[in-house]
This record gives C-alpha cells, structure tokens and sequence, in this order.
C-alpha cells in the first residue's frame, strides 16, 4: 500500500501528519510524495481562515481527477476542516473518511475500516494515546517538533481553533522529557516545542507543571543545543518564563507574541482580555530582562468595528516596538465563532487591502532597518538546510530567529557555523563562512 499526506496549516498539522505518517510506515505502508502513484491519500486540513479552506478544496479537486481513473483510491480527511464540517464532507464523493484532531492515534484501524469500503466520520478523542512512544517520521534529521499542549480555551472571538483542537490538555512533563531524551540519542539538537498557547502548558496538570519548568528541564538534557516554544499569549506569559529564558544560553531569543491589535476596543472585542498598555509594557520588560531578544507577532486587519483610528493604533503600534517579524491576515468570519455570529463582518475588501499594503510596507522598512545593524557583524547560525532555488547555496538561523544565506556544502546541515553578514535585505541576511565547527 502506498499513501500520500498534504499538509495544509500550523506546525501542530505538521507534527500530527508526522505522528500519522510514523503509524502508517509501521503498518508496512510507504509513503509516496506523487499523488498518482497512491492508494491512499490523507489530507489535514486548516481551517483559520477562508483562504486556508479553499486551498483544501483545491486540493480535493486535483485528487477527484485522480480517483476518476483510479476507483479504488481511499481519501481521508483530518485536520480543522474536518472538525468544522464532519459529516458534510462525505456528501463529496471523493472523499471516504473523515477523522478528528483527537482521533490521529487510532488511525491504524480508522485506515483499515476505510480500507474495508466503508465511508464514515470518525470524531473520538483518543489523544492522550499520543505519547513519546509514538512513533513519528520526521522531515529534518537535527530538528524536531513537539506538541506540547492540546487545544485552547482562550475563544478569542474571531477564531476557530477552540472549536476543532478542543479544551487545552497538557502533556505530563516525564512524557516529553522521555521524547526530547530520545530525539538527543538520535542526534536531535533542536527543538520546538508547540501549543496554540504554550504558557498555558501545565496549569490543567495542576502537578506544578510549566512551560518555564519543561524548559529548564529540558535544556539539561545531553545534546540540545537549542530550544524554541511558540505561540505565547501576552497576559499569561509569565515572570518565570522571562528569568529562565534570560538566564539559559540554549533557548531560542525569540518569542512569537501575537497582538492582533493595536486599538484597546478591538482588543476588547476580539475578547484578547489585554490592553495595548498591557502589551506594550510586557515587551519593554521581556527586552529589559534579554537584550538581544526579538519578538515576532501576528495582526489582523479589518476586525469589525476596525475604524481609522483605530487602525491608526495598530501602525502606531508596530512603529514603536518594532517587531522582528509581523504575520498579517485579513480578518475572515469564520462559521460558529463569537465575532461571526455578532458582528458584521462590515469593511470592505478594498479597504481591507488598503490596511494591509500598509502595515506590510511599514513592517517591509522596520525590518530593513533591523536587518542593516547586522553588517559586516559575525554570526552563530545551526545550518537548516539548501537553498531550494540556488544550488550549493545553504540557509540557517541565528538564535535569535535570523534566516542567513551563505554557499556551503550540505553536509553542514544539521551543524553550528559562524557567518560574516555582507549583504541585508528586508528579509533574509546573506554572508560567508569563517568558522565552523566539526562534529565528532
Ligand atoms: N494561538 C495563536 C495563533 C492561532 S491562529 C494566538 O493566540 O495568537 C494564527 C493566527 O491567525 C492568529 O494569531 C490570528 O492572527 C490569525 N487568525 C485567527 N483567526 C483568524 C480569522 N478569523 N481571520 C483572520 N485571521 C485570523
Ligand atoms: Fe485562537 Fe485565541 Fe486560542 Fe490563539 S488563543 S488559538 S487566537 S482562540
Ligand atoms: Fe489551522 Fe487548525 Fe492550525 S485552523 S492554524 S491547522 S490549529
């Protein structure tokens, strides 16, 4: 038998289409990367915006061409699409089973069941059966994901993922710290450790657990070299959290720290429970307490309500504390959520756009004014991987979350070398190798 996964969405789609793939490889099944060549096709799916479900059904559209020539084709679908529609998906013909975020660990017999013919929805939560145990078919050889936390109970209002990932669920601490163990023995050195909301880690647990505690634990372990965690939430980010970062030469200067807005009545209305002030004071003691960190965020334009001025916030916001890196989205109503089901989703797509361009062309100037202070500086970089589009070309990341570019030979991938920076752009950082160190 022979599957295929696409993955659409978040690192923890990632992670889980690796925790599916790993089962799968176990039961003797290979995985191919050409759709034709499949017998099964599992798609996981994002649901957080419009645009993020389209491409999902794009992607059904190609694999119908496909089992039109092939009958005997089993196509699943997972992920947050799967959540949110369940059932209304097998009204589509091409697609045979339907299961849940929580249901990944049963996908040995969730597969045969499908295999058997049979078209169904299969929604249980099994997912504390997802353990260190699990076995996972990870794309990079010195970088690893780890969830961490299961779902969210924050209900921002606009967003769907409390609705599709479920109430938060912790991981016990020993479980994780037995898969980073082992990810070391196999010669993982980095780690990334995910949730929707990591600082909420542990407090379900109530055994004392943290996000601050996981990580100095997990620094001592043999071989990790360094240590990321994303996505933080602004009013529980915590004092200890700060101090252990502050403190640790192994986890990453990098904080990802959504603000969503700059306005205190959109914060209000998108149900965030901080104040820009809040906000604003929390990075100016993050940066007090690491200096050379660097905070990245997401923010959406064109909440309803959104006025000007309110937008007017928003660019005022991300003039001042200049952000390392700024995902921006397009507010989408998306079914079931507070915001859709109460507010009308009011400003036009034009001026949508408008908002957009601008705060891109303001974060496209902050970053080329951050980027210039790294010339003709020496950096420590862990080599990712080649450079897809140029040959012999490799890219890494600086502690503190910097993307460099330098020519050198893939057998660097996976190790620490230093990089002079001769050329900065608003994106990534170019420069040459002076040092690198040999592994042994
Ligand atoms: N848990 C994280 C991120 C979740 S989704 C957090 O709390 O920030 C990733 C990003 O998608 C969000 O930060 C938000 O900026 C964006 N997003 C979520 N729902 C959206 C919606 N309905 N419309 C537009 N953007 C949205
Ligand atoms: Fe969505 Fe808010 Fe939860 Fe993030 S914290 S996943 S934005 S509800
Ligand atoms: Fe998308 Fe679900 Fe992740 S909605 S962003 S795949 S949690």
């Amino acid at each position: 038998m022979k599957f295929h996964i696409k993955t659409f969405g978040c690192q923890m789609n990632m992670n889980d289409s690796e925790a599916i793939k790993g089962i799968l490889k176990l039961k003797g099944f290979t995985p191919v990367e050409d759709i034709t060549e499949a017998d099964i096709i599992i798609v996981n799916t994002c649901a957080v915006r419009k645009k993020a479900e389209d491409k999902f059904y794009g992607k059904l559209g190609e694999i119908n061409r496909v089992k039109k020539r092939k009958k005997n084709l089993v196509v699943g679908v997972c992920g947050c699409v799967a959540e949110k529609e369940k059932e209304k998906l097998l009204e589509n013909n091409v697609v045979d089973f339907v299961f849940g975020t929580r249901s990944i660990p049963r996908i040995d017999q969730i597969i045969d069941e499908a295999l058997k013919g049979k078209r169904f929805v299969y929604m249980e939560d099994h997912i504390e059966e997802l353990d260190g145990s699990f076995p996972r078919i990870r794309d990079s050889k010195h970088h690893a994901w780890v969830t961490i936390i299961y779902g969210c109970n924050k209900f921002c209002s606009y967003c769907i993922v409390p609705y599709t990932r479920g109430r938060e669920k912790s991981r016990p601490m020993p479980d994780i710290l037995k898969e980073v163990s082992s990810l070391a023995s196999q010669g993982y050195i980095e780690i990334t450790f995910l949730g929707q909301n990591v600082d909420s880690y542990g407090k379900d647990l109530k055994d004392g657990s943290s996000l601050a505690k996981l990580l100095s634990e997990t620094e001592k372990i043999e071989g990790i070299e360094r240590l990321w965690f994303l996505t933080s939430y602004p009013k529980d980010f915590s004092d200890e959290l700060i101090e252990v970062i502050a403190r640790s030469n192994k986890i990453a200067r990098s904080i990802h720290l959504p603000v969503q807005s700059g306005s205190n009545k959109i914060l209000k209305l998108m149900n965030r429970g901080y104040t820009k002030e809040f906000f604003v004071e929390l990075i100016q003691k993050i940066r007090k307490a690491i200096p050379d960190v660097s905070i990245s965020t997401d923010i959406i334009v064109g909440f309803p309500g959104e006025s000007e001025e309110d937008f007017y916030e928003t660019i005022e916001l991300v003039e001042n504390l200049r952000f390392e890196r700024v995902n921006l989205a397009v507010y989408s109503p998306r079914e079931g959520t507070y915001a859709a089901k109460h507010f009308i989703d009011e400003i036009a797509q034009s001026e949508k756009s408008r908002r957009l361009q601008k705060l891109l062309e303001l974060q496209k100037r902050i970053n080329r004014d951050i980027n210039k202070e790294y010339l003709n500086k020496e950096v420590e970089v862990i080599v990712e991987n080649t450079l897809e589009k140029t040959p012999g070309f490799l890219y890494g990341r600086t502690i503190n979350n910097k993307i460099v570019i330098f020519e050198g030979s893939r057998e660097l991938i996976g190790q620490k070398v230093h990089i002079k920076i001769c050329r900065t752009t608003a994106g990534p950082l170019y420069g040459e190798i002076t040092k690198q160190e040999v592994k042994v």
